[in-house]
Order: C-alpha cells, then sequence, then structure tokens
C-alpha cells in the first residue's frame, strides 16, 4: 500500500508542532536522563522497522526524547553498508526536516548477519563492543526482535548462548530484549519460547511488546478509574449491567497472510490486545503504581476468567469470516480471494465472546469482546452499560422505559471518555432526552504527543517494565483462550461455526443476537 507521504506517520504534524513547547513538556516524556545505548534492530529492513519504528524513533529525536549517545545497529540478511541502510529507512518517506533526518539517520549503521549461525551472531557481537567503544554507548543495549516471530526462538537462543544477554545481568550495563506479539502459537510453544529467553535473560530484561497497551487512551484507563474518587464505587456488580469492548479495524488481511492463516482472529487480538483491554477494565486496584503491582492485578484478573463452556460454544461465541463486499464503495475482495490465503480457509477474521470474570466484583457481568476486519468503521473503544433505574417514578408519564447510563471509553480513533444521561426534554410535557457529557483526549493540550511505539521504545529505554507483558500474563491468556481455539479448531467439522459476512458490514448475524444492545460496538 502506498504510503501517505505527507503524513508517513500518524501523530507526526501533531509532534512537530508540539515542537516548540518540546522543553516545556520534556519532564512528561522522560523521567530523567537515559542512559547512552544502542538499539540492536534484528530484522532492520523488514516492514516493522521502516513502518514502525523508525518513525517512532524520529519523532522521539525531534522532542528529545533520545538518549545521547544513541546508537541504532540494523542488522538483516541482506548485504547492505551503512549509507545503503540510512537511504533504506528512509525511502519514499518525507519527514519534514531534512536537516534533522540527516541527523538522525547518522546515528544507523547496518550489521549483515545470518539469523542461523552461531558465528555469525559472535561477530555481531564484536561489532557491537566496537561501536561501544568508538561512540561510548557504555554498554548498553536493547535487541529488538523485529523478525517473523518463527526466528524468535533460533535468535533469543544465539544471543543467550554467546553471552550477550548475560551481560546486562544485574542492569548495568543494561541489555534488554524486546519481542512483539505474538507470543508464540499456543500454550506450550509460548513456555518453550520462554524457557529458552530465559536461557539467556532474566524477566527484567524482557521486554514482550502490545502495542495496545501502550496507547495513550489505554493507559488513561487506570487513571481514569483510580485517580477519581466517584468511578471505582460503582464500577462492580451491583452497578454495571455489562461491559462490551470492541476493536473494529476496515483493514483486511492485507500482505500478511502467512501469519494470518496460522494465527486467526483468536490468536491475533483476543489472546493479546483484547485481554488486556479487558484487564484494565477490571482489574482491582494495585497498592502502588509500579509495574509488577499493575502486573500483578492484571494476571489475577486473567486468572479469574471462567473457563469457556467449550461444550457450549455457540451460546459464547460468533466466528464469522469476511466475504467480498463494498468498503467506501469501492469493491473489495473476499478473505479467501486474498493473496496467499487458502481458498478453503476457515480461519475466522471475526469474533464476538462472552466472557465472565469469577469473583467478587465481577460475578454474573458478562463482558462481551468483539474483534474482526474488514468492518465499516475503525473503532476500539471500551462500553461501560450500568444497570437501569430500579423503580420508573415516570412510568405513568413515559411511553418508553429509561435507557440506561452508558460510559464509554473511545480508544481510537476518538480519543474521548464520554458519559450518557438522562435529562427532561424543555416543554410543557415530561419527555426524556438523552445527552452526553464529553471529554477529548487531546483537546487544550499542546505538548508533544506519544505514539504507541514511542511510547513502548522509551519505556524500554527508560527499563520500565509496566506496560509490557509478563510471562505469567502470557500463560494466563494462553489458559484461557486454547480451549476455545481447540474446541473451534478439532470439532468434526470446524467451518460449520464460521459465518460469512460481506466486507463492509458489521460482522455476521448472530452477532446482534449475542450482544444484547448491537450500538454499544458500532460507531
Ligand atoms: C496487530 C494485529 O497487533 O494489531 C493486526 O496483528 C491489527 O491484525 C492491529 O490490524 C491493529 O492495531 P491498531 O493499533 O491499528 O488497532
Amino acid at each position: 500500500m502506498k504510503e501517505d507521504l505527507k503524513n508517513p506517520h500518524p501523530g507526526l504534524e501533531t509532534v512537530v508542532q508540539g515542537l516548540a513547547q518540546a522543553s516545556e513538556h520534556a519532564s512528561c516524556l522522560v523521567k530523567g536522563p537515559l542512559d547512552p545505548c544502542i538499539l540492536v534492530i534484528m530484522g532492520a529492513s523488514g516492514d516493522l522497522t521502516t513502518r514502525k519504528l523508525v518513525p517512532a524513533l524520529f519523532n522521539l529525536f525531534m522532542n528529545k526524547g533520545l538518549p545521547k549517545p544513541f546508537l541504532v545497529a540494523g542488522c538483516g540478511r541482506t548485504p547492505l553498508d551503512d549509507p545503503a541502510f540510512r537511504e533504506h529507512i528512509g525511502a519514499g518517506r518525507d519527514f519534514g526536516d531534512p536537516r534533522a533526518w540527516t541527523e538522525f539517520a547518522a546515528a544507523f549503521h547496518y550489521v549483515q548477519v545470518d539469523y542461523d549461525s552461531e558465528a555469525s551472531i559472535r561477530s555481531l557481537a564484536d561489532r557491537l563492543a566496537e561501536l561501544d567503544a568508538r561512540h561510548h554507548t557504555g554498554g548498553n543495549r536493547i535487541f529488538y526482535l523485529a523478525t517473523p516471530p518463527s526466528l524468535y526462538q533460533t535468535l533469543a537462543d544465539l544471543l543467550g548462548r554467546v553471552g550477550l544477554g548475560a551481560q546486562g545481568r544485574g542492569g548495568r550495563p543494561f541489555t534488554r530484549i524486546v519481542i512483539e506479539k505474538p507470543f508464540s502459537h499456543d500454550l506450550e510453544t509460548a513456555v518453550q519460547l520462554n524457557r529458552i529467553l530465559a536461557r539467556g535473560f532474566e524477566e527484567s530484561q524482557i521486554f514482550r511488546i502490545d502495542h495496545y497497551v501502550a496507547k495513550e487512551t489505554v493507559q488513561n484507563i487506570l487513571v481514569f478509574r483510580f485517580a477519581n474518587a466517584i468511578f471505582e464505587p460503582i464500577w462492580d456488580r451491583r452497578f454495571i449491567d455489562y461491559v462490551s469492548i470492541t476493536a473494529a479495524e476496515t483493514l483486511g488481511v492485507e500482505h500478511r497472510a502467512g501469519y494470518y492463516e496460522q494465527a486467526g482472529v483468536l490468536r491475533d487480538m483476543f489472546q493479546n490486545h483484547m485481554l488486556q483491554l479487558l484487564a484494565m477494565c477490571a482489574m482491582e486496584p494495585p497498592a502502588r503504581f509500579e509495574p509488577d503491582r499493575v502486573r500483578d492485578e492484571k494476571v489475577k484478573a486473567f486468572r479469574s476468567l471462567r473457563p469457556f463452556p467449550a461444550d457450549r460454544l455457540d451460546d459464547h461465541l460468533v466466528l464469522g469470516q469476511y466475504g467480498s463486499g463494498k468498503m467506501n464503495d469501492r469493491p473489495v475482495q473476499a478473505y479467501r480471494e486474498e493473496p496467499g490465503v487458502d481458498p478453503g480457509s476457515i480461519v475466522p477474521t471475526f469474533a464476538m465472546m462472552r466472557v465472565f470474570i469469577d469473583n467478587w466484583r465481577w460475578q454474573g457481568v458478562p463482558f462481551y469482546l468483539t474483534s474482526g476486519k474488514r468492518l465499516p468503521g475503525k473503532l476500539t473503544q471500551i462500553a461501560i452499560r450500568f444497570k437501569r433505574v430500579p423503580h420508573s417514578m415516570f412510568r405513568h408519564v413515559l411511553t418508553e422505559t429509561v435507557p440506561a447510563n452508558v460510559l464509554t471509553l473511545g480508544i481510537q480513533p476518538e480519543e474521548t471518555i464520554r458519559l450518557t444521561f438522562q435529562t427532561k426534554n424543555p416543554g410543557a410535557e415530561v419527555c426524556l432526552r438523552t445527552v452526553r457529557l464529553e471529554f477529548d483526549y487531546l483537546k487544550d493540550y499542546d505538548g508533544p504527543v506519544l505514539d504507541a511505539y514511542e511510547k513502548a521504545l522509551l519505556d524500554c529505554m527508560q527499563g520500565d517494565q509496566m506496560l509490557f507483558w509478563r510471562q505469567d500474563g502470557v500463560e494466563a491468556c494462553w489458559s484461557f483462550i486454547m480451549p476455545v481455539i481447540e474446541a473451534c479448531e478439532q470439532c468434526q467439522d470446524p467451518g460449520r461455526r464460521l459465518r460469512v459476512y460481506p466486507a463492509g458490514t458489521w460482522g455476521p448475524p448472530g452477532a446482534e443476537t449475542l450482544l444484547p444492545d448491537t450500538a454499544l460496538w458500532r460507531t
């Protein structure tokens, strides 16, 4: 897909506009001076590097959010020299300020690496030592695995074997390793990957990224819940009827069929992003805002998820796959016709599930999780539907029932918090009018805005693991989701459950009957 050259990176304009105020807001950007370091990107000629990492680093650079000195050692199989690598990462993009770009790109170096060879990783270690000595980066390193997940085990193993992980044990100089979701294919392979990672790295060195958790509005959920006294007392089964968490996308599978055919929506979105959103909304207040205290509470929420009733899946789960249809009046092809997809594929691109959390706070409150591709709008939100008034004194004068209050935490594209409530319509008669109290997250704020990758990279450089998955959380979520996946994949007729929905519609018909109020997951 052609990149938008004017705005190659969402948020860039905002950040560049906010540049004048950068120093003023610096205290909100970084907690203190950052230690110099080398960011070693494995998979440096790939899509993730050029689409996400380089723009995120550039924005940090523009906002004085990078350490000094700071280097990138890009690793890849393709033979390239430093100037060719610098050209590659900037190709086809306009970063708005050529002088700044040149200065930024000078920090990028290239190391050709054969990912299967211990000798090659040893020579990488030598090159890093040489760069450290020449640029005074103090031996601090972050290894970012931006490769296909199939290489994680091999790379973690080799980095550990040549001792690159052990160098960072004890914290100084630091060595950290970053891996992206998906954290393996199932519980067994997740445990296996962790065993390999643990041979070379301690848990405090491992940063498992989930870019959803690093979104500003997702981080704001904890502040909203726990920095205000008025919401927490009503945040439970006594006042909340149900919760609907939605991540709707307009995009199809794009060029990722190889991965998606193995993953489907349950592994791609539910095992990670959707369950993280659920945990932010359902977890108990941690005693302190510290990485492990917060992650402890999330893990407790994951462990309280009621096991999915595998024998009554249809009562709790709707699966769909997009067929051909229209998006913005343009015809789009069906999932099965996308390049690289098996024409008989039964991989779901849409799921809606009803889950329960078995604890005192949430007993009996359904959480509806919905995510799908090729839906009519991009929308990520958490809608909390409160119970209706217990008794309506207006029942003699109103024909309709009094609607329930709904609190909506808009994650994207609308970054809002919205509460609906009832008022009287002006006039002689008593008629209800539902109105909204709304807060727009970015309104009246003119400082730099960090997107999810900027925030994740910054936190990793600061050694703050708050927004990263801990292994017990990864395993708890696989334990929850695997029985659902297995029940779907291993039944006698796995395709039976899958309902095709035309691209550009709000998913298959069954979704309307599972969720009580479809307006809560549609724009
Ligand atoms: C990724 C999934 O993790 O998240 C993609 O692999 C999905 O399939 C993407 O499109 C959605 O992210 P966002 O931030 O655009 O909602």
